[in-house]
Protein backbone atom coordinates (compact mmCIF):
# COMPACT_ATOMS: atom_id res chain seq x y z
CA UNK A 1 0.00 0.00 0.00
CA UNK A 2 1.83 3.07 1.27
CA UNK A 3 5.44 1.47 -0.25
CA UNK A 4 4.21 1.62 -3.46
CA UNK A 5 3.44 5.40 -3.70
CA UNK A 6 7.30 6.36 -4.21
CA UNK A 7 6.50 6.08 -7.93
CA UNK A 8 5.72 9.40 -9.55
CA UNK A 9 4.33 7.40 -13.27
CA UNK A 10 0.98 7.99 -13.76
CA UNK A 11 -0.97 4.67 -12.66
CA UNK A 12 -4.42 5.37 -12.26
CA UNK A 13 -7.15 6.96 -14.27
CA UNK A 14 -8.97 7.90 -11.24
CA UNK A 15 -8.07 8.17 -7.90
CA UNK A 16 -11.01 8.27 -5.32
CA UNK A 17 -10.42 10.67 -2.06
CA UNK A 18 -12.39 10.08 0.78
CA UNK A 19 -14.00 6.69 -0.51
CA UNK A 20 -14.74 5.48 3.24
CA UNK A 21 -17.17 8.47 3.62
CA UNK A 22 -20.95 8.35 3.09
CA UNK A 23 -21.39 9.24 -0.05
CA UNK A 24 -17.76 8.19 -1.26
CA UNK A 25 -18.30 5.02 -0.98
CA UNK A 26 -21.62 5.15 -3.09
CA UNK A 27 -19.39 6.87 -5.64
CA UNK A 28 -17.10 3.76 -5.23
CA UNK A 29 -20.25 1.56 -6.51
CA UNK A 30 -20.77 4.19 -9.54
CA UNK A 31 -17.24 3.59 -10.23
CA UNK A 32 -17.34 -0.09 -10.34
CA UNK A 33 -19.99 0.12 -12.70
CA UNK A 34 -17.58 1.56 -15.45
CA UNK A 35 -14.44 -0.37 -14.08
CA UNK A 36 -13.13 -2.47 -16.96
CA UNK A 37 -9.31 -2.87 -18.15
CA UNK A 38 -10.43 -5.09 -21.00
CA UNK A 39 -13.80 -3.15 -22.67
CA UNK A 40 -13.91 0.20 -24.03
CA UNK A 41 -14.48 1.73 -21.01
CA UNK A 42 -12.15 4.63 -20.34
CA UNK A 43 -12.08 3.51 -16.65
CA UNK A 44 -9.64 1.12 -16.43
CA UNK A 45 -7.30 1.89 -13.33
CA UNK A 46 -8.32 2.69 -10.31
CA UNK A 47 -7.52 3.36 -6.51
CA UNK A 48 -9.19 4.80 -3.38
CA UNK A 49 -7.02 6.61 -0.66
CA UNK A 50 -8.04 8.68 2.50
CA UNK A 51 -6.48 8.23 5.96
CA UNK A 52 -8.03 4.94 7.22
CA UNK A 53 -6.96 1.36 4.84
CA UNK A 54 -9.48 -0.56 7.20
CA UNK A 55 -12.78 1.63 6.92
CA UNK A 56 -11.64 1.94 2.76
CA UNK A 57 -11.19 -1.83 2.26
CA UNK A 58 -15.01 -2.19 4.12
CA UNK A 59 -16.06 0.53 1.79
CA UNK A 60 -14.85 -1.03 -1.50
CA UNK A 61 -16.67 -4.53 0.14
CA UNK A 62 -19.59 -2.48 0.58
CA UNK A 63 -19.47 -1.03 -2.79
CA UNK A 64 -18.58 -4.48 -4.61
CA UNK A 65 -21.41 -5.89 -2.51
CA UNK A 66 -22.73 -9.10 -3.53
CA UNK A 67 -19.67 -9.78 -5.41
CA UNK A 68 -16.43 -9.78 -4.14
CA UNK A 69 -14.38 -6.88 -3.66
CA UNK A 70 -12.27 -6.15 -6.79
CA UNK A 71 -8.08 -5.80 -6.24
CA UNK A 72 -8.27 -2.71 -6.18
CA UNK A 73 -5.30 -0.32 -4.66
CA UNK A 74 -5.97 1.02 -1.48
CA UNK A 75 -3.77 4.04 -0.49
CA UNK A 76 -3.49 6.41 2.63
CA UNK A 77 -3.20 9.92 1.89
CA UNK A 78 -4.52 12.82 4.56
CA UNK A 79 -5.55 15.86 3.89
CA UNK A 80 -3.55 17.39 6.69
CA UNK A 81 -0.35 15.59 5.16
CA UNK A 82 0.61 17.73 2.00
CA UNK A 83 3.47 15.48 0.93
CA UNK A 84 0.86 12.25 0.90
CA UNK A 85 -1.50 14.34 -1.18
CA UNK A 86 1.00 14.53 -4.03
CA UNK A 87 2.12 11.42 -3.49
CA UNK A 88 -1.75 10.74 -4.96
CA UNK A 89 -1.36 13.45 -7.90
CA UNK A 90 1.56 12.23 -9.37
CA UNK A 91 -0.07 8.70 -9.79
CA UNK A 92 -3.47 9.98 -11.28
CA UNK A 93 -4.74 11.33 -14.18
CA UNK A 94 -7.95 12.58 -12.18
CA UNK A 95 -8.79 12.94 -8.25
CA UNK A 96 -12.27 12.54 -7.75
CA UNK A 97 -12.52 14.38 -3.57
CA UNK A 98 -15.36 13.04 -1.74
CA UNK A 99 -13.67 14.66 1.62
CA UNK A 100 -15.83 17.60 3.14
CA UNK A 101 -16.84 20.12 4.40
CA UNK A 102 -14.54 21.32 1.78
CA UNK A 103 -13.50 24.71 3.46
CA UNK A 104 -12.39 22.23 6.30
CA UNK A 105 -10.59 19.89 4.10
CA UNK A 106 -10.31 20.48 0.06
CA UNK A 107 -8.12 23.29 -0.43
CA UNK A 108 -4.63 21.10 0.24
CA UNK A 109 -5.95 18.96 -2.53
CA UNK A 110 -6.76 21.73 -5.14
CA UNK A 111 -3.21 22.75 -4.50
CA UNK A 112 -1.29 19.68 -4.89
CA UNK A 113 -3.65 18.69 -7.90
CA UNK A 114 -2.74 22.10 -9.47
CA UNK A 115 0.88 21.67 -8.75
CA UNK A 116 1.32 18.42 -10.04
CA UNK A 117 -0.97 19.25 -12.90
CA UNK A 118 -3.73 15.99 -12.36
CA UNK A 119 -7.47 16.92 -13.12
CA UNK A 120 -9.84 17.24 -10.18
CA UNK A 121 -13.55 17.03 -9.56
CA UNK A 122 -15.23 17.29 -6.93
CA UNK A 123 -19.29 16.83 -5.24
CA UNK A 124 -18.48 20.49 -3.52
CA UNK A 125 -21.47 22.49 -2.62
CA UNK A 126 -19.62 25.44 -0.78
CA UNK A 127 -20.03 28.86 -3.03
CA UNK A 128 -17.13 30.35 -0.43
CA UNK A 129 -14.96 27.15 -1.43
CA UNK A 130 -15.49 27.17 -5.13
CA UNK A 131 -14.93 31.23 -5.29
CA UNK A 132 -11.94 31.07 -3.07
CA UNK A 133 -10.25 28.23 -5.36
CA UNK A 134 -10.89 30.11 -8.47
CA UNK A 135 -9.16 33.07 -7.01
CA UNK A 136 -6.34 31.71 -5.81
CA UNK A 137 -5.77 28.48 -8.39
CA UNK A 138 -7.26 29.65 -11.66
CA UNK A 139 -4.07 31.29 -13.01
CA UNK A 140 -1.47 28.57 -11.76
CA UNK A 141 -3.85 25.74 -13.10
CA UNK A 142 -4.05 27.40 -16.33
CA UNK A 143 -0.54 27.13 -16.96
CA UNK A 144 0.18 23.88 -14.90
CA UNK A 145 -2.94 22.10 -17.51
CA UNK A 146 -4.79 20.84 -14.53
CA UNK A 147 -8.94 21.22 -14.88
CA UNK A 148 -9.91 21.92 -11.33
CA UNK A 149 -13.61 21.68 -11.78
CA UNK A 150 -16.53 21.81 -8.29
CA UNK A 151 -19.77 20.92 -7.87
CA UNK A 152 -19.67 18.30 -9.96
CA UNK A 153 -23.16 16.56 -7.78
CA UNK A 154 -26.59 17.45 -7.30
CA UNK A 155 -25.26 20.97 -6.62
CA UNK A 156 -25.22 21.86 -9.25
CA UNK A 157 -25.44 19.90 -12.47
CA UNK A 158 -28.65 19.98 -12.74
CA UNK A 159 -29.14 23.63 -12.40
CA UNK A 160 -26.42 24.20 -14.98
CA UNK A 161 -27.97 21.26 -17.34
CA UNK A 162 -31.39 22.47 -16.13
CA UNK A 163 -31.15 25.75 -17.19
CA UNK A 164 -29.09 25.63 -20.67
CA UNK A 165 -31.86 23.06 -21.69
CA UNK A 166 -34.72 25.30 -20.71
CA UNK A 167 -32.89 28.35 -22.36
CA UNK A 168 -32.27 26.30 -25.16
CA UNK A 169 -36.13 25.95 -25.87
CA UNK A 170 -36.26 29.72 -26.33
CA UNK A 171 -35.62 29.94 -30.13
CA UNK A 172 -34.70 33.45 -31.55
CA UNK A 173 -36.47 35.59 -31.64
CA UNK A 174 -38.07 34.59 -28.53
CA UNK A 175 -35.99 34.29 -25.54
CA UNK A 176 -35.71 33.94 -21.88
CA UNK A 177 -35.94 37.04 -19.12
CA UNK A 178 -36.16 34.78 -15.83
CA UNK A 179 -36.07 30.62 -14.96
CA UNK A 180 -36.95 29.99 -11.78
CA UNK A 181 -36.32 26.44 -10.98
CA UNK A 182 -38.30 24.16 -8.01
CA UNK A 183 -37.08 21.33 -6.04
CA UNK A 184 -39.09 18.74 -4.75
CA UNK A 185 -37.86 15.86 -2.97
CA UNK A 186 -39.63 12.88 -2.92
CA UNK A 187 -39.79 9.74 -1.16
CA UNK A 188 -42.38 6.62 -0.04
CA UNK A 189 -40.25 6.66 3.23
CA UNK A 190 -38.36 9.82 4.56
CA UNK A 191 -35.45 12.17 2.86
CA UNK A 192 -32.85 11.95 4.97
CA UNK A 193 -29.33 13.11 4.23
CA UNK A 194 -25.89 12.36 6.28
CA UNK A 195 -23.95 14.50 8.33
CA UNK A 196 -20.98 15.63 5.84
CA UNK A 197 -23.84 17.63 4.31
CA UNK A 198 -25.39 19.13 7.30
CA UNK A 199 -22.28 20.09 8.58
CA UNK A 200 -21.52 21.88 5.22
CA UNK A 201 -24.00 23.34 5.58
CA UNK A 202 -24.07 24.77 9.40
CA UNK A 203 -20.32 25.64 8.30
CA UNK A 204 -21.51 27.92 5.55
CA UNK A 205 -24.20 29.77 7.23
CA UNK A 206 -21.65 30.52 10.02
CA UNK A 207 -19.12 31.94 7.71
CA UNK A 208 -21.73 33.86 5.42
CA UNK A 209 -20.09 37.20 6.27
CA UNK A 210 -16.60 36.42 5.49
CA UNK A 211 -18.07 34.71 1.92
CA UNK A 212 -19.72 38.34 1.57
CA UNK A 213 -16.68 40.35 2.34
CA UNK A 214 -14.53 38.31 0.14
CA UNK A 215 -16.95 39.01 -2.50
CA UNK A 216 -16.68 42.96 -2.07
CA UNK A 217 -13.23 42.44 -2.45
CA UNK A 218 -12.90 41.33 -5.91
CA UNK A 219 -13.53 42.53 -8.99
CA UNK A 220 -16.97 42.89 -10.35
CA UNK A 221 -17.64 40.05 -13.03
CA UNK A 222 -19.10 39.92 -16.56
CA UNK A 223 -22.85 40.29 -16.50
CA UNK A 224 -24.71 38.56 -18.85
CA UNK A 225 -26.78 40.70 -21.51
CA UNK A 226 -30.61 39.22 -20.49
CA UNK A 227 -33.27 41.34 -22.26
CA UNK A 228 -36.05 43.01 -20.18
CA UNK A 229 -36.21 44.53 -17.30
CA UNK A 230 -34.52 42.04 -14.12
CA UNK A 231 -37.44 40.23 -12.36
CA UNK A 232 -39.09 41.42 -9.46
CA UNK A 233 -38.27 40.50 -5.72
CA UNK A 234 -42.33 38.27 -5.34
CA UNK A 235 -43.60 36.94 -2.18
CA UNK A 236 -41.05 34.66 0.28
CA UNK A 237 -43.94 32.15 0.37
CA UNK A 238 -44.93 31.28 -3.11
CA UNK A 239 -47.77 29.41 -4.62
CA UNK A 240 -46.58 27.98 -7.47
CA UNK A 241 -49.97 26.64 -9.27
CA UNK A 242 -48.63 25.46 -12.28
CA UNK A 243 -46.66 22.48 -10.90
CA UNK A 244 -48.97 22.22 -7.86
CA UNK A 245 -46.09 23.41 -4.75
CA UNK A 246 -45.34 25.92 -2.50
CA UNK A 247 -42.19 27.19 -2.41
CA UNK A 248 -39.66 29.26 -0.49
CA UNK A 249 -36.08 30.64 -1.49
CA UNK A 250 -33.38 28.11 -1.35
CA UNK A 251 -29.73 29.74 -0.40
CA UNK A 252 -27.87 26.60 -2.28
CA UNK A 253 -24.99 26.88 -4.10
CA UNK A 254 -26.81 26.52 -7.72
CA UNK A 255 -27.75 30.06 -8.74
CA UNK A 256 -24.26 31.38 -7.82
CA UNK A 257 -22.63 28.29 -9.57
CA UNK A 258 -24.98 29.03 -12.70
CA UNK A 259 -24.03 32.58 -12.53
CA UNK A 260 -20.28 32.30 -12.47
CA UNK A 261 -20.79 30.12 -15.84
CA UNK A 262 -23.38 32.52 -17.16
CA UNK A 263 -20.12 35.42 -16.67
CA UNK A 264 -17.40 32.92 -17.90
CA UNK A 265 -19.95 32.46 -21.27
CA UNK A 266 -20.21 35.82 -21.20
CA UNK A 267 -17.03 36.76 -21.22
CA UNK A 268 -16.06 33.38 -23.50
CA UNK A 269 -19.38 33.29 -26.32
CA UNK A 270 -18.10 30.68 -28.45
CA UNK A 271 -17.18 28.79 -25.24
CA UNK A 272 -14.03 27.68 -23.50
CA UNK A 273 -11.60 26.58 -25.86
CA UNK A 274 -10.72 23.14 -25.81
CA UNK A 275 -6.74 21.64 -25.27
CA UNK A 276 -6.66 19.92 -28.44
CA UNK A 277 -9.73 20.13 -30.48
CA UNK A 278 -10.49 19.47 -33.85
CA UNK A 279 -12.02 21.99 -36.10
CA UNK A 280 -15.15 19.72 -36.00
CA UNK A 281 -15.38 19.70 -32.13
CA UNK A 282 -14.80 23.37 -32.10
CA UNK A 283 -18.29 23.62 -35.01
CA UNK A 284 -20.24 22.03 -32.50
CA UNK A 285 -19.52 23.32 -29.51
CA UNK A 286 -19.71 26.70 -30.71
CA UNK A 287 -23.18 25.71 -32.47
CA UNK A 288 -24.15 24.92 -28.75
CA UNK A 289 -22.92 27.93 -27.46
CA UNK A 290 -25.02 30.09 -29.72
CA UNK A 291 -28.11 28.65 -28.57
CA UNK A 292 -27.96 29.39 -24.51
CA UNK A 293 -29.27 32.37 -23.64
CA UNK A 294 -28.73 33.60 -20.49
CA UNK A 295 -31.27 34.29 -18.29
CA UNK A 296 -31.83 35.79 -14.32
CA UNK A 297 -31.71 32.29 -12.44
CA UNK A 298 -33.10 31.23 -8.60
CA UNK A 299 -33.75 28.41 -7.13
CA UNK A 300 -36.27 27.60 -4.55
CA UNK A 301 -37.52 24.51 -2.48
CA UNK A 302 -40.98 23.23 -2.63
CA UNK A 303 -43.13 20.97 -1.23
CA UNK A 304 -46.94 20.36 -2.11
CA UNK A 305 -48.05 21.57 1.35
CA UNK A 306 -47.65 24.84 3.42
CA UNK A 307 -47.10 22.42 5.95
CA UNK A 308 -43.79 21.55 4.41
CA UNK A 309 -42.90 24.89 3.36
CA UNK A 310 -43.09 25.68 7.41
CA UNK A 311 -40.83 22.59 8.26
CA UNK A 312 -38.28 23.83 6.04
CA UNK A 313 -38.36 27.58 7.21
CA UNK A 314 -37.97 26.35 10.70
CA UNK A 315 -35.19 24.11 9.35
CA UNK A 316 -33.66 27.10 8.16
CA UNK A 317 -34.11 29.53 10.86
CA UNK A 318 -32.66 27.06 13.42
CA UNK A 319 -29.59 26.97 11.16
CA UNK A 320 -29.81 30.28 10.59
CA UNK A 321 -30.00 31.88 13.97
CA UNK A 322 -27.93 29.01 15.83
CA UNK A 323 -25.23 28.98 13.24
CA UNK A 324 -24.07 32.20 14.21
CA UNK A 325 -22.52 31.02 17.75
CA UNK A 326 -20.17 28.64 18.41
CA UNK A 327 -22.27 26.52 20.99
CA UNK A 328 -25.00 26.99 18.77
CA UNK A 329 -23.03 25.19 16.41
CA UNK A 330 -22.35 22.82 18.75
CA UNK A 331 -25.77 22.03 19.70
CA UNK A 332 -26.79 22.20 15.76
CA UNK A 333 -23.99 19.78 15.10
CA UNK A 334 -24.13 17.41 18.41
CA UNK A 335 -27.97 16.78 17.56
CA UNK A 336 -28.68 17.05 14.07
CA UNK A 337 -32.15 15.05 14.03
CA UNK A 338 -33.71 17.89 16.26
CA UNK A 339 -32.77 20.90 14.64
CA UNK A 340 -33.00 19.32 10.89
CA UNK A 341 -36.34 18.00 11.94
CA UNK A 342 -34.94 14.38 10.64
CA UNK A 343 -34.01 15.61 7.36
CA UNK A 344 -30.52 15.16 8.48
CA UNK A 345 -29.12 11.93 10.65
CA UNK A 346 -25.52 11.04 12.45
CA UNK A 347 -25.52 7.62 10.59
CA UNK A 348 -26.86 9.17 7.52
CA UNK A 349 -29.70 7.53 5.57
CA UNK A 350 -30.80 3.37 5.38
CA UNK A 351 -30.08 1.85 1.44
CA UNK A 352 -34.31 1.44 1.77
CA UNK A 353 -34.41 5.17 2.33
CA UNK A 354 -32.11 6.77 -0.48
CA UNK A 355 -33.57 3.81 -2.64
CA UNK A 356 -37.06 5.03 -1.71
CA UNK A 357 -35.95 9.03 -2.74
CA UNK A 358 -35.86 10.70 -5.86
CA UNK A 359 -36.25 14.39 -7.02
CA UNK A 360 -37.76 16.61 -9.72
CA UNK A 361 -36.32 20.26 -10.50
CA UNK A 362 -39.02 22.24 -12.28
CA UNK A 363 -37.07 24.96 -14.71
CA UNK A 364 -40.50 27.51 -14.92
CA UNK A 365 -38.79 30.17 -17.41
CA UNK A 366 -40.52 33.23 -18.79
CA UNK A 367 -39.40 35.30 -21.35
CA UNK A 368 -40.91 36.71 -25.05
CA UNK A 369 -42.22 35.09 -27.88
CA UNK A 370 -40.25 38.06 -30.21
CA UNK A 371 -37.30 39.75 -28.40
CA UNK A 372 -37.28 42.85 -30.78
CA UNK A 373 -40.63 44.24 -29.49
CA UNK A 374 -38.95 45.39 -26.86
CA UNK A 375 -37.40 47.90 -28.55
CA UNK A 376 -41.37 49.20 -28.79
CA UNK A 377 -41.77 48.99 -25.07
CA UNK A 378 -43.59 46.05 -24.83
CA UNK A 379 -41.71 45.04 -21.43
CA UNK A 380 -43.97 42.38 -20.17
CA UNK A 381 -43.48 38.58 -20.47
CA UNK A 382 -45.38 37.19 -23.18
CA UNK A 383 -43.95 33.30 -23.33
CA UNK A 384 -43.79 30.82 -20.64
CA UNK A 385 -41.34 27.56 -20.69
CA UNK A 386 -41.59 25.07 -18.23
CA UNK A 387 -38.91 21.94 -18.21
CA UNK A 388 -38.02 19.58 -15.73
CA UNK A 389 -34.93 17.38 -14.53
CA UNK A 390 -35.66 14.38 -12.58
CA UNK A 391 -34.13 11.60 -10.89
CA UNK A 392 -33.25 9.69 -8.47
CA UNK A 393 -32.35 10.94 -4.43
CA UNK A 394 -30.23 13.76 -4.51
CA UNK A 395 -26.96 12.86 -2.36
CA UNK A 396 -26.06 9.23 -3.19
CA UNK A 397 -27.57 7.89 -6.27
CA UNK A 398 -27.66 11.42 -8.46
CA UNK A 399 -24.93 12.65 -7.29
CA UNK A 400 -22.29 9.85 -8.02
CA UNK A 401 -24.17 9.13 -11.01
CA UNK A 402 -23.33 13.03 -12.02
CA UNK A 403 -19.80 12.89 -11.19
CA UNK A 404 -18.44 9.54 -12.52
CA UNK A 405 -20.24 10.74 -15.88
CA UNK A 406 -18.06 14.02 -15.97
CA UNK A 407 -15.09 11.59 -14.94
CA UNK A 408 -15.68 9.54 -18.13
CA UNK A 409 -15.83 12.65 -19.66
CA UNK A 410 -12.27 13.88 -18.59
CA UNK A 411 -11.23 10.03 -19.40
CA UNK A 412 -12.12 10.05 -22.88
CA UNK A 413 -12.75 13.49 -24.29
CA UNK A 414 -9.60 15.41 -22.49
CA UNK A 415 -8.69 17.28 -26.11
CA UNK A 416 -12.13 19.17 -26.14
CA UNK A 417 -11.70 20.63 -22.79
CA UNK A 418 -9.88 23.44 -21.13
CA UNK A 419 -6.24 22.96 -20.73
CA UNK A 420 -6.70 23.52 -17.29
CA UNK A 421 -8.09 26.52 -14.77
CA UNK A 422 -10.94 26.79 -12.11
CA UNK A 423 -14.12 26.42 -13.81
CA UNK A 424 -17.91 25.63 -12.26
CA UNK A 425 -19.13 22.52 -14.41
CA UNK A 426 -21.35 24.01 -16.57
CA UNK A 427 -18.99 25.88 -18.76
CA UNK A 428 -16.71 22.91 -19.01
CA UNK A 429 -19.42 20.16 -19.43
CA UNK A 430 -22.45 21.91 -21.26
CA UNK A 431 -21.43 21.42 -25.07
CA UNK A 432 -20.24 17.48 -24.02
CA UNK A 433 -22.55 14.99 -23.95
CA UNK A 434 -22.85 14.93 -20.33
CA UNK A 435 -26.64 15.45 -20.56
CA UNK A 436 -27.46 12.22 -22.80
CA UNK A 437 -25.15 10.27 -20.59
CA UNK A 438 -27.05 11.66 -17.10
CA UNK A 439 -30.02 10.31 -19.61
CA UNK A 440 -28.81 6.54 -20.36
CA UNK A 441 -28.27 6.59 -16.49
CA UNK A 442 -31.53 7.70 -15.20
CA UNK A 443 -31.81 11.22 -14.56
CA UNK A 444 -34.20 12.84 -17.19
CA UNK A 445 -34.57 16.31 -19.19
CA UNK A 446 -38.29 17.05 -20.47
CA UNK A 447 -39.93 19.85 -22.09
CA UNK A 448 -43.41 19.86 -19.96
CA UNK A 449 -45.00 23.16 -20.80
CA UNK A 450 -44.80 26.24 -23.57
CA UNK A 451 -46.85 28.69 -23.64
N1 LIG B 1 -22.84 17.99 -4.41
C1 LIG B 1 -23.73 17.33 -3.71
O1 LIG B 1 -24.89 17.37 -4.04
C2 LIG B 1 -23.27 16.49 -2.53
C3 LIG B 1 -23.91 15.30 -2.24
C4 LIG B 1 -23.45 14.54 -1.17
C5 LIG B 1 -22.37 15.01 -0.41
N2 LIG B 1 -21.80 16.19 -0.70
C6 LIG B 1 -20.66 16.73 0.07
O2 LIG B 1 -19.68 15.73 0.21
C7 LIG B 1 -18.95 15.93 1.41
C8 LIG B 1 -18.84 14.61 2.16
O3 LIG B 1 -20.11 14.28 2.72
P1 LIG B 1 -20.33 12.87 3.44
O4 LIG B 1 -21.71 12.91 3.96
O5 LIG B 1 -19.91 11.78 2.56
O6 LIG B 1 -19.29 13.02 4.65
P2 LIG B 1 -18.58 11.89 5.51
O7 LIG B 1 -19.38 10.65 5.55
O8 LIG B 1 -18.23 12.54 6.81
O9 LIG B 1 -17.23 11.58 4.70
C9 LIG B 1 -16.12 12.40 4.78
C10 LIG B 1 -14.93 11.68 4.18
O10 LIG B 1 -13.81 12.55 4.30
C11 LIG B 1 -12.74 11.82 4.88
N3 LIG B 1 -11.85 12.72 5.61
C12 LIG B 1 -12.17 13.57 6.61
N4 LIG B 1 -11.05 14.20 7.02
C13 LIG B 1 -10.05 13.77 6.24
C14 LIG B 1 -8.67 14.05 6.19
N5 LIG B 1 -8.09 14.92 7.02
N6 LIG B 1 -7.92 13.41 5.25
C15 LIG B 1 -8.46 12.52 4.41
N7 LIG B 1 -9.77 12.20 4.43
C16 LIG B 1 -10.53 12.81 5.35
C17 LIG B 1 -13.41 10.84 5.79
O11 LIG B 1 -12.48 9.81 6.11
P3 LIG B 1 -12.72 8.77 7.34
O12 LIG B 1 -13.61 7.72 6.78
O13 LIG B 1 -11.35 8.30 7.62
O14 LIG B 1 -13.35 9.55 8.45
C18 LIG B 1 -14.54 10.39 4.89
O15 LIG B 1 -14.05 9.48 3.94
C19 LIG B 1 -19.69 17.04 2.16
O16 LIG B 1 -19.00 18.25 2.00
C20 LIG B 1 -21.04 17.11 1.49
O17 LIG B 1 -21.63 18.38 1.55
C21 LIG B 1 -22.22 16.95 -1.76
Amino acid sequence: MEGEEQSPKIIYDIIILGASGFTGKYVVREALKFFDASSSSPLKTLALAGRNPSKLAQALEWAAHPNPPPAIPILTADTTDPPSLRRLCSQARLILNCVGPFRLYGEPVVAACVESGCDYLDICGEPEFMERMEVAYHEKASEKGSLVVSACGFDSVPAELGLMFNSRQWVSPAAPNRVEAYVSLESEKRVVGNMGTYESAVLGVANAGKLQEFRRSRPRRARPVIPGPPPPKGPTIEHQKQIGVWAVKLPSADSIVVRRTLSILTENPRGLPGVNESSEQIAKKEAFWSTVKPAHFGVKISSKSLLGIFRIITVGIFIGVFGKTAFGRWLLLKFPSVFSLGWFRKKGPSEDEVRSASFKMWFVGHGFSDCRLLSEGNMKPDSEIITRVMGPEIGYLTTPIILLQCTLIVLSQRDNLPKGGVFPPGIVFGHTDLQQRLQENGISFDVVLRN
